[in-house]
């Protein structure tokens, strides 16, 4: 394991922002990283903990340590009639793991495919898509406790999941390292085609009884045509949560904007499209500087080159801003501004 000094961060954060952090080490094994939490007291230190760089905003040079998590492999470790079990290591690339799946015909992760990242910062923000949440299919998960080193499992219900959430962004937060998640995947074929764009796209195949890779074939097709790559265009996927807003506030929201879109929630909430709102804001494919906001899908910032974290980030605050006077609403950032 080598520690090295004053590294730029650009290759490893999809957005593409180049900014310096003081030590950077990367990590292959459970057993270095052990060895980085007990010997080299990564506790005490300023660390920034990433594995794909794909819901991060660096905004300033980091004097700490950045700890990029590298573990590899997947398997399946247990199966019955019904389930497999995988078994992924962190560092795997998100996708990978998704195409593992698909290609064996176990269901469950399909719609969640070219989602940007890394295996283990899946379950941070249980990441979702298209009528699918990882909490779904997650089993359980083991976690380095950066304190004391020591490997610890988490059950689905330990960790807490919720609309972009986990106890590792909450209660635990920056106490564990996450070194692999286990799924339970259906063998059956059993797809989850509610969401309406998926729908759309089988219906123009001509596909009623859609496979598990049919599936996946058509997530690839709907992302990829509206959401940027970050390999030619730097973005972090939704820069912003979609709010969830009070009933009544809704209802009041409609009579002055007919076509405010809302998905109804428990407790008496709405979810309301971010993307729709800053659209209506005038952000949409909007150019500022080196900056804006996508053409295709306005909820994605983008970098077209050159640009800083803070130019990033005043754009996001001028567009929250924008939001909150038009319609009352908090927008807040589904991205780890650093
Ligand atoms: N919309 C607009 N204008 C836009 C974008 C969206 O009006 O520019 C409205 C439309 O009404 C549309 C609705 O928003 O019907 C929903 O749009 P979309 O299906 O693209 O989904 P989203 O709510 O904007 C969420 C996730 C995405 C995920 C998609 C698909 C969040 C913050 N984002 O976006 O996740 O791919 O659903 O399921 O929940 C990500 O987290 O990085 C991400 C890309």
């Amino acid at each position: 394991m080598v520690i090295y000094q004053n590294i730029s961060l650009k290759p490893y954060n999809t957005f593409g922002i180049d900014v310096q952090a003081n030590q950077f080490v990367t990590v292959t094994s459970i057993e270095e990283l052990q060895v980085l939490c007990t010997a080299f007291n990564l506790a005490e230190r300023k660390k920034l903990v990433f594995g794909g760089g794909s819901n991060l905003l660096l905004t300033q040079d980091f004097d700490g340590m950045a700890v990029k998590i590298d573990l590899k492999g997947m398997d399946k470790i247990k199966e019955d009639d019904d389930f497999v079990w995988v078994k992924a290591m962190s560092g795997e690339v998100w996708h990978d793991l998704v195409m593992y799946a698909v290609n064996h015909n176990w269901g469950g992760l399909e719609n969640l495919s070219l989602i940007p990242g890394c295996v283990g910062a899946a379950p941070m923000q249980n990441i979702g898509a298209y009528g699918a949440e990882i909490k779904d299919t997650f089993e359980e998960l083991y976690a380095v406790e950066i304190e004391s080193g020591k490997l610890v499992k988490f059950t689905n219900e330990e960790c807490k999941f919720g609309y972009r959430e986990s106890i590792f962004k909450n209660e635990v937060k920056d106490k564990y390292i996450i070194v692999s998640v286990t799924f339970k995947l259906h063998k059956k074929a059993q797809t989850n085609i509610q969401y309406g764009a998926i729908k759309e796209t089988l219906q123009q195949k001509g596909i009623a009884e859609p496979s598990i890779k049919a599936v996946s074939d058509a997530v690839i097709e709907i992302r990829k045509s509206k959401l940027p790559d970050p390999k030619v265009l730097g973005n972090a996927g939704s820069f912003f949560k979609n709010p969830e807003i009070e009933a009544s506030q809704y209802e009041k929201l409609k009579v002055q904007f007919p076509n405010i879109p809302g998905y109804p929630l428990q407790n008496n909430l709405v979810k309301v499209p971010a993307g729709w709102l800053i659209e209506q804001c005038g952000f949409k494919g909007k150019r500022i500087g080196n900056t804006g906001s996508h053409k295709d899908q306005a909820l994605v910032l983008v970098n077209y080159g050159g640009a800083t974290g803070s130019e990033i980030y005043a754009l996001a605050m001028q567009i929250q801003q924008s939001v909150q006077n038009t319609f009352g609403i908090t927008i807040n950032p589904e991205v780890n501004l650093i």
